[in-house]
């Protein structure tokens, strides 16, 4: 019998708690109240595709690398670093709180790079994470618990669907900020920086470092310097979501431009990593959390207490992934060769990019696609109304967000005409 029935029963003391035909007539539970929640949207998109007949369906929800036959892809060199781990031998025994040394370390080093003053002076304080979500999320608790200004964080508007919930839980309130100009599907970097100048002086700010999705739209070079003044002026504190170093340009320094231009700036500032994009470790979860500090000592305390919230949250990280990464990261040639990787498929992504518009224009499309060929990464924010998109799913078997984001990763060389064909059709 529930306790809640027990309790409720002898509370009301009309009936003996040994009868079971009472029991049977007791509908309360412990948790009778709890309502059903709304299912994930991306993966709502992958279920109906699932179940679609179609053999021209197309999956283009999830925000997972494809190959160019929609396959799964494992990078060469994780598969080499892989084969090298297991010949080792090595144990199993827990990693500490704050993971394996040999890769958040060099995490952080391909973040800031190699010649980074503040990494040199120890500025950092770095721990691995599980993955980009997890690293967001530890370095939520950390401002939850120690933040001492403005206790909001500002996200551009739109942004990854995670971002909310991840804040929101750790008992930080979200608010937005312009950031997408949906006319132009370009950025609207005049709306940021007026937003930006209005909001509190002391508030967190996320960026996405590079790759922004959904709508794959990146400051220039040019604009991160502006608003890392604009940071300044109006005591901003920034905090990095780097989920896709290497995956947009297919270039690693390239795509960290934003977080060392903020660095070579003097800002402190937190840094999501993930590796789940840039080395296909989607499962392995390997990611890094750092907060860089006024000093060395600021960052030994930061750590310390990073460690006491990490003990309660999941105690230690896991150790797969992050040995595959730093075994990738230390060893010269499959650094080399992962580097070749991450190229091959950003280089994949901006191919197919041009494809679809040129099969649009092919196709007499009288829309501006310029976008689809200037937004960057995994993501295209295509324009697309949710009317568009609902024909697209139903007519066309061509499954996508409800928001007209569409996964790059899912476009080939060989679905690419059914695709733009489809979208035309829905367009015209
Ligand atoms: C902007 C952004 N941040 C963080 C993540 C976290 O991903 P993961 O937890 O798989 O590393 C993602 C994944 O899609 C993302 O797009």
């Amino acid at each position: 019998m529930s306790q809640i029935c027990q309790r409720s029963l002898v509370a009301a003391n009309r009936i003996a708690i040994s009868s079971p035909a009472a029991v049977l007539r007791c509908k309360s539970t412990w948790f009778s109240e709890v309502q059903m929640g709304p299912p994930d949207a991306i993966l709502g998109v992958t279920e109906a595709f699932k179940k679609d007949q179609n053999p021209k369906k197309i999956n283009l929800g999830a925000g997972a690398y494809r190959d160019d036959n929609t396959k799964p892809f494992v990078l060469p060199s994780v598969h080499e670093a892989e084969k090298r781990i297991v010949n080792r031998g090595m144990d199993k025994e827990y990693a500490t709180i704050i993971g394996v040394p040999e890769f958040y370390n060099k995490a952080i080093e391909l973040a800031l790079g190699a010649e980074s003053k503040r990494l040199q002076a120890k500025h950092n304080c770095t721990t691995q994470a599980i993955s980009g979500t997890g690293a967001l999320r530890i370095g939520a608790a950390f401002l939850s618990k120690f933040w001492k200004g403005n206790r909001e964080i500002y996200l551009p508007n739109p942004s990854w669907g995670n971002h909310v919930p991840v804040f929101e839980h750790a008992g930080l309130p979200v608010k937005r900020h312009r950031y997408y100009n949906p006319k132009n599907c370009n950025l609207d970097f005049n709306g940021m920086v007026e937003d930006l100048k209005k909001i509190p002086e002391t508030s967190v700010v996320l960026l996405h470092a590079c790759a922004h999705n959904p709508t794959g739209v990146d400051p220039t070079a040019e604009q991160w310097r502006e608003l890392s003044q604009v940071f300044k002026q109006r005591k901003l504190y920034p905090f990095f979501d780097m989920a896709y170093q290497g995956f947009a340009t297919g270039n690693v320094d390239g795509d960290a431009q934003a977080v060392r231009i903020f660095e070579a700036d003097g800002h402190d500032f937190c840094l999501a990593q993930s590796f789940a994009k840039n080395m296909g470790l989607y499962g392995e979860r390997a990611g890094a959390f750092s907060v860089i500090c006024a000093d060395e000592q600021e960052a030994a305390r930061c750590l310390s207490q990073i460690k006491i919230l990490i003990r309660a949250l999941y105690s230690n990280p896991p150790i797969h992934g992050a040995r595959i990464a730093s075994e990738i990261l230390n060893s010269a040639d499959l650094r080399s060769q992962w580097l070749k990787d991450v190229k091959l498929m950003a280089d994949r992504i901006i191919d197919v990019r041009s494809k679809l518009k040129a099969n649009l224009e092919k196709l007499g499309s009288t829309h501006n696609w310029e976008h689809i060929v200037n937004q960057i990464g995994m993501f295209c924010f295509t324009g697309l109304t949710p009317e568009q998109v609902d024909s697209l799913i139903k007519n066309h078997s061509v499954y996508l967000t409800k928001d007209g984001r569409i996964s790059m990763a899912g476009v080939t060389s060989k679905n690419v005409e059914y695709l733009a064909e489809s979208m035309h059709k829905v367009t015209k």
